[in-house]
Protein backbone atom coordinates (compact mmCIF):
# COMPACT_ATOMS: atom_id res chain seq x y z
CA UNK A 1 0.00 0.00 0.00
CA UNK A 2 2.36 2.47 1.41
CA UNK A 3 4.86 1.96 -2.40
CA UNK A 4 1.60 2.46 -4.04
CA UNK A 5 0.61 5.72 -2.77
CA UNK A 6 3.14 7.98 -4.19
CA UNK A 7 2.96 6.47 -7.62
CA UNK A 8 -0.78 7.08 -7.66
CA UNK A 9 -0.14 10.61 -6.97
CA UNK A 10 2.41 10.66 -9.76
CA UNK A 11 -0.35 9.17 -12.29
CA UNK A 12 -2.70 12.23 -10.92
CA UNK A 13 -0.08 14.73 -11.83
CA UNK A 14 0.84 13.20 -15.09
CA UNK A 15 -0.97 14.59 -18.43
CA UNK A 16 -1.33 13.03 -22.01
CA UNK A 17 -1.63 15.56 -24.84
CA UNK A 18 -2.27 14.97 -28.45
CA UNK A 19 -0.93 18.37 -30.80
CA UNK A 20 -0.37 18.77 -34.66
CA UNK A 21 1.19 20.40 -37.18
CA UNK A 22 -0.61 22.57 -40.10
CA UNK A 23 0.95 25.12 -42.74
CA UNK A 24 1.59 24.56 -46.57
CA UNK A 25 4.12 22.49 -47.91
CA UNK A 26 7.81 23.21 -46.90
CA UNK A 27 7.16 25.84 -44.34
CA UNK A 28 9.12 24.08 -42.06
CA UNK A 29 6.74 22.01 -39.77
CA UNK A 30 8.86 18.58 -39.26
CA UNK A 31 12.12 20.88 -38.89
CA UNK A 32 10.44 22.73 -36.33
CA UNK A 33 9.73 19.47 -34.23
CA UNK A 34 12.93 17.75 -35.15
CA UNK A 35 14.80 21.24 -33.45
CA UNK A 36 13.20 21.03 -30.89
CA UNK A 37 13.07 16.97 -30.03
CA UNK A 38 16.40 16.00 -31.33
CA UNK A 39 18.15 19.85 -31.44
CA UNK A 40 19.60 19.90 -35.35
CA UNK A 41 18.34 20.76 -38.25
CA UNK A 42 17.97 19.25 -41.42
CA UNK A 43 18.84 21.47 -45.06
CA UNK A 44 17.69 18.71 -47.06
CA UNK A 45 13.37 18.66 -48.10
CA UNK A 46 12.25 16.15 -47.29
CA UNK A 47 8.61 15.95 -47.52
CA UNK A 48 6.43 14.17 -44.87
CA UNK A 49 4.40 11.55 -46.34
CA UNK A 50 1.08 11.79 -44.86
CA UNK A 51 1.75 11.59 -41.15
CA UNK A 52 4.82 11.26 -38.54
CA UNK A 53 4.05 10.58 -35.51
CA UNK A 54 6.07 10.92 -32.19
CA UNK A 55 6.13 10.86 -28.42
CA UNK A 56 7.72 12.89 -26.33
CA UNK A 57 7.87 13.58 -22.67
CA UNK A 58 7.79 17.49 -20.89
CA UNK A 59 7.54 18.89 -17.75
CA UNK A 60 5.37 21.79 -16.98
CA UNK A 61 5.58 23.17 -12.95
CA UNK A 62 4.72 19.21 -11.11
CA UNK A 63 3.47 17.95 -14.10
CA UNK A 64 5.19 15.36 -16.34
CA UNK A 65 3.21 15.52 -19.98
CA UNK A 66 3.28 13.06 -22.48
CA UNK A 67 2.87 14.75 -26.23
CA UNK A 68 1.67 12.74 -28.59
CA UNK A 69 3.06 14.81 -32.14
CA UNK A 70 1.37 14.41 -35.10
CA UNK A 71 3.02 16.07 -37.87
CA UNK A 72 0.57 16.72 -40.93
CA UNK A 73 2.08 16.82 -44.52
CA UNK A 74 1.52 20.01 -45.92
CA UNK A 75 0.70 19.44 -49.67
CA UNK A 76 -2.78 19.06 -50.83
CA UNK A 77 -1.95 15.52 -52.06
CA UNK A 78 -2.11 14.01 -48.21
CA UNK A 79 -5.48 16.07 -47.82
CA UNK A 80 -7.48 11.76 -47.24
CA UNK A 81 -4.79 11.25 -45.03
CA UNK A 82 -4.58 14.48 -42.96
CA UNK A 83 -8.68 14.62 -42.31
CA UNK A 84 -8.67 11.50 -40.00
CA UNK A 85 -5.87 12.86 -37.12
CA UNK A 86 -7.64 16.40 -36.42
CA UNK A 87 -9.76 15.29 -33.92
CA UNK A 88 -9.15 14.98 -30.18
CA UNK A 89 -5.98 17.53 -30.35
CA UNK A 90 -5.08 19.88 -27.92
CA UNK A 91 -2.53 21.84 -29.55
CA UNK A 92 -2.12 23.37 -32.62
CA UNK A 93 1.04 24.51 -34.48
CA UNK A 94 -0.09 26.69 -37.15
CA UNK A 95 3.29 27.50 -39.35
CA UNK A 96 3.75 29.82 -42.03
CA UNK A 97 7.34 30.90 -44.28
CA UNK A 98 7.66 34.47 -43.39
CA UNK A 99 8.87 34.30 -47.29
CA UNK A 100 5.75 33.25 -48.76
CA UNK A 101 2.40 35.25 -48.89
CA UNK A 102 0.74 32.77 -50.06
CA UNK A 103 1.93 30.36 -46.83
CA UNK A 104 0.18 33.05 -44.61
CA UNK A 105 -2.44 33.14 -46.41
CA UNK A 106 -3.00 29.84 -46.44
CA UNK A 107 -3.69 30.05 -42.38
CA UNK A 108 -7.31 30.58 -42.48
CA UNK A 109 -7.94 27.49 -44.81
CA UNK A 110 -6.06 25.49 -42.89
CA UNK A 111 -8.63 26.28 -39.84
CA UNK A 112 -11.28 25.98 -42.47
CA UNK A 113 -10.12 22.34 -43.04
CA UNK A 114 -9.36 21.54 -39.69
CA UNK A 115 -13.15 22.79 -38.70
CA UNK A 116 -14.57 21.26 -41.27
CA UNK A 117 -13.20 17.95 -40.51
CA UNK A 118 -13.79 17.97 -36.58
CA UNK A 119 -17.28 18.10 -37.77
CA UNK A 120 -19.94 18.59 -34.74
CA UNK A 121 -17.04 18.42 -32.49
CA UNK A 122 -15.46 21.51 -33.70
CA UNK A 123 -14.81 23.57 -30.56
CA UNK A 124 -11.70 25.68 -31.02
CA UNK A 125 -12.11 27.35 -27.67
CA UNK A 126 -10.75 23.79 -26.24
CA UNK A 127 -7.85 23.62 -28.39
CA UNK A 128 -4.41 25.77 -28.06
CA UNK A 129 -2.80 27.38 -31.22
CA UNK A 130 0.58 28.74 -31.45
CA UNK A 131 1.45 30.46 -34.55
CA UNK A 132 4.70 29.77 -35.87
CA UNK A 133 6.23 32.89 -38.53
CA UNK A 134 9.49 30.46 -39.47
CA UNK A 135 12.18 30.87 -41.10
CA UNK A 136 13.24 34.13 -39.99
CA UNK A 137 16.72 33.61 -40.59
CA UNK A 138 15.65 34.68 -43.87
CA UNK A 139 15.82 38.04 -43.60
CA UNK A 140 16.24 39.17 -46.96
CA UNK A 141 13.00 37.24 -48.53
CA UNK A 142 10.56 38.16 -45.36
CA UNK A 143 7.69 39.44 -47.58
CA UNK A 144 5.31 39.01 -44.30
CA UNK A 145 6.38 41.36 -41.29
CA UNK A 146 6.20 40.94 -37.60
CA UNK A 147 2.86 42.99 -37.40
CA UNK A 148 1.19 41.46 -39.86
CA UNK A 149 1.74 38.05 -38.04
CA UNK A 150 1.15 38.85 -34.75
CA UNK A 151 -1.90 40.57 -35.49
CA UNK A 152 -3.96 37.61 -37.54
CA UNK A 153 -2.79 35.63 -34.21
CA UNK A 154 -3.50 37.35 -31.29
CA UNK A 155 -6.68 38.53 -32.75
CA UNK A 156 -7.84 35.24 -32.73
CA UNK A 157 -6.30 34.75 -29.23
CA UNK A 158 -3.72 32.20 -30.81
CA UNK A 159 0.50 32.80 -29.65
CA UNK A 160 2.79 34.45 -31.95
CA UNK A 161 6.57 33.11 -32.31
CA UNK A 162 8.98 34.15 -35.07
CA UNK A 163 10.97 31.10 -34.96
CA UNK A 164 13.88 29.29 -37.12
CA UNK A 165 14.24 26.32 -36.96
CA UNK A 166 17.62 26.48 -38.70
CA UNK A 167 19.01 28.95 -36.35
CA UNK A 168 17.03 27.28 -33.13
CA UNK A 169 15.58 31.29 -32.20
CA UNK A 170 12.07 31.42 -30.76
CA UNK A 171 11.67 27.31 -30.76
CA UNK A 172 12.18 26.52 -27.06
CA UNK A 173 10.30 29.46 -25.75
CA UNK A 174 7.77 28.66 -28.41
CA UNK A 175 7.31 25.02 -26.88
CA UNK A 176 7.03 26.33 -23.62
CA UNK A 177 4.73 28.05 -23.68
CA UNK A 178 2.56 25.73 -26.16
CA UNK A 179 2.82 22.98 -23.36
CA UNK A 180 2.39 25.72 -20.70
CA UNK A 181 -1.33 26.66 -22.33
CA UNK A 182 -2.51 23.22 -22.44
CA UNK A 183 -1.59 22.34 -19.41
CA UNK A 184 -3.07 25.74 -17.83
CA UNK A 185 -6.16 24.44 -20.03
CA UNK A 186 -6.62 20.87 -19.15
CA UNK A 187 -6.30 22.37 -15.30
CA UNK A 188 -9.16 24.86 -16.16
CA UNK A 189 -11.79 22.34 -16.83
CA UNK A 190 -10.62 21.71 -20.72
CA UNK A 191 -11.13 25.31 -22.03
CA UNK A 192 -8.70 27.96 -22.82
CA UNK A 193 -8.00 30.67 -20.62
CA UNK A 194 -9.22 33.92 -22.01
CA UNK A 195 -7.52 35.85 -20.05
CA UNK A 196 -4.00 34.48 -21.21
CA UNK A 197 -3.64 35.93 -24.88
CA UNK A 198 -6.06 39.41 -24.01
CA UNK A 199 -5.03 41.61 -26.58
CA UNK A 200 -7.57 44.41 -26.32
CA UNK A 201 -8.36 44.68 -29.41
CA UNK A 202 -11.13 43.19 -31.70
CA UNK A 203 -10.91 40.80 -34.12
CA UNK A 204 -12.73 43.35 -36.80
CA UNK A 205 -9.98 45.78 -35.75
CA UNK A 206 -7.46 43.17 -36.91
CA UNK A 207 -9.22 41.73 -40.23
CA UNK A 208 -9.85 45.56 -41.05
CA UNK A 209 -6.14 46.52 -40.75
CA UNK A 210 -5.52 43.47 -43.18
CA UNK A 211 -7.86 44.36 -45.16
CA UNK A 212 -6.39 47.68 -45.51
CA UNK A 213 -2.52 46.33 -45.70
CA UNK A 214 -3.77 44.42 -49.09
CA UNK A 215 -6.36 46.90 -50.62
CA UNK A 216 -5.33 47.12 -54.43
CA UNK A 217 -5.83 51.08 -54.48
CA UNK A 218 -7.55 54.20 -52.61
CA UNK A 219 -11.68 52.83 -53.39
CA UNK A 220 -11.12 49.18 -52.77
CA UNK A 221 -9.02 50.86 -49.14
CA UNK A 222 -12.44 52.64 -48.31
CA UNK A 223 -14.42 50.06 -48.95
CA UNK A 224 -16.49 51.94 -51.83
CA UNK A 225 -17.48 50.51 -55.46
CA UNK A 226 -15.18 53.08 -58.14
CA UNK A 227 -16.87 56.39 -58.75
CA UNK A 228 -18.73 56.03 -55.27
CA UNK A 229 -20.16 59.55 -54.53
CA UNK A 230 -18.42 61.87 -51.91
CA UNK A 231 -20.96 61.11 -49.16
CA UNK A 232 -20.42 57.81 -49.63
CA UNK A 233 -16.37 58.23 -49.27
CA UNK A 234 -17.33 60.22 -45.84
CA UNK A 235 -19.22 57.77 -44.80
CA UNK A 236 -17.14 54.68 -45.04
CA UNK A 237 -14.07 57.22 -44.31
CA UNK A 238 -15.93 57.99 -40.76
CA UNK A 239 -16.96 54.04 -40.19
CA UNK A 240 -13.06 53.24 -40.65
CA UNK A 241 -11.63 56.12 -38.61
CA UNK A 242 -13.83 55.38 -35.37
CA UNK A 243 -12.80 51.62 -35.76
CA UNK A 244 -9.06 52.57 -36.18
CA UNK A 245 -8.93 55.73 -34.24
CA UNK A 246 -5.06 55.62 -32.74
CA UNK A 247 -6.77 56.68 -29.56
CA UNK A 248 -9.25 53.77 -29.71
CA UNK A 249 -7.41 50.94 -31.24
CA UNK A 250 -4.04 49.64 -29.67
CA UNK A 251 -4.21 46.74 -32.66
CA UNK A 252 -0.37 46.40 -33.96
CA UNK A 253 -0.17 48.59 -37.78
CA UNK A 254 -3.28 50.90 -36.26
CA UNK A 255 -1.83 53.98 -36.46
CA UNK A 256 -0.54 53.18 -40.06
CA UNK A 257 -4.05 52.35 -41.23
CA UNK A 258 -5.78 54.99 -40.03
CA UNK A 259 -2.94 57.18 -41.81
CA UNK A 260 -3.48 55.39 -44.91
CA UNK A 261 -7.32 55.57 -44.80
CA UNK A 262 -6.77 59.46 -43.91
CA UNK A 263 -4.67 59.76 -47.50
CA UNK A 264 -7.33 57.78 -49.45
CA UNK A 265 -10.25 59.46 -48.61
CA UNK A 266 -7.52 62.76 -49.31
CA UNK A 267 -7.02 61.63 -52.99
CA UNK A 268 -10.13 60.30 -53.85
CA UNK A 269 -11.80 63.28 -52.52
CA UNK A 270 -9.35 65.22 -55.08
CA UNK A 271 -11.14 63.73 -57.91
CA UNK A 272 -14.79 63.69 -56.78
CA UNK A 273 -16.58 66.62 -58.34
P1 LIG B 1 5.76 19.09 -45.61
O1 LIG B 1 6.15 17.94 -44.79
O2 LIG B 1 5.88 18.87 -47.07
O3 LIG B 1 4.41 19.61 -45.25
O4 LIG B 1 6.81 20.30 -45.28
P2 LIG B 1 7.26 20.84 -43.85
O5 LIG B 1 6.42 22.02 -43.50
O6 LIG B 1 7.33 19.77 -42.85
O7 LIG B 1 8.71 21.43 -44.18
P3 LIG B 1 10.13 20.87 -43.69
O8 LIG B 1 10.23 20.96 -42.20
O9 LIG B 1 10.37 19.56 -44.30
O10 LIG B 1 11.10 21.99 -44.29
C1 LIG B 1 11.05 22.37 -45.65
C2 LIG B 1 12.35 23.01 -46.08
O11 LIG B 1 12.56 24.24 -45.41
C3 LIG B 1 13.59 22.15 -45.78
O12 LIG B 1 14.50 22.30 -46.85
C4 LIG B 1 14.14 22.78 -44.51
O13 LIG B 1 15.52 22.61 -44.39
C5 LIG B 1 13.79 24.24 -44.70
N1 LIG B 1 13.56 24.94 -43.44
C6 LIG B 1 12.70 24.61 -42.46
N2 LIG B 1 12.73 25.50 -41.46
C7 LIG B 1 13.64 26.43 -41.81
C8 LIG B 1 14.12 27.63 -41.19
O14 LIG B 1 13.71 28.03 -40.10
N3 LIG B 1 15.05 28.35 -41.87
C9 LIG B 1 15.53 27.94 -43.09
N4 LIG B 1 16.46 28.71 -43.66
N5 LIG B 1 15.10 26.83 -43.71
C10 LIG B 1 14.17 26.08 -43.08
MG1 LIG C 1 6.89 17.81 -42.91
Amino acid sequence: METNAPKRRDNKKSLRVKVISLGNAEVGKSCIIKRYCEKRFVPKYLATIGIDYGVTKVQVRDREIKVNIFDMAGHPFFYEVRNEFYKDSQGVLLVYDVGLRESFDALDSWLGEMKQEMGSQANMDSIVFVVCANKVDLTKRRVVDEGEGRLWAESRGFHYFETSAQSGEGISEMFQAFFSSITDMCENGGKRPVSEVSVGFTKEQADTIRRIRNSKDSWDMLGVKPGATREEVNKAYRKLAVLLHPDKCVAPGSEDAFKAVVNARTSLLKNIK
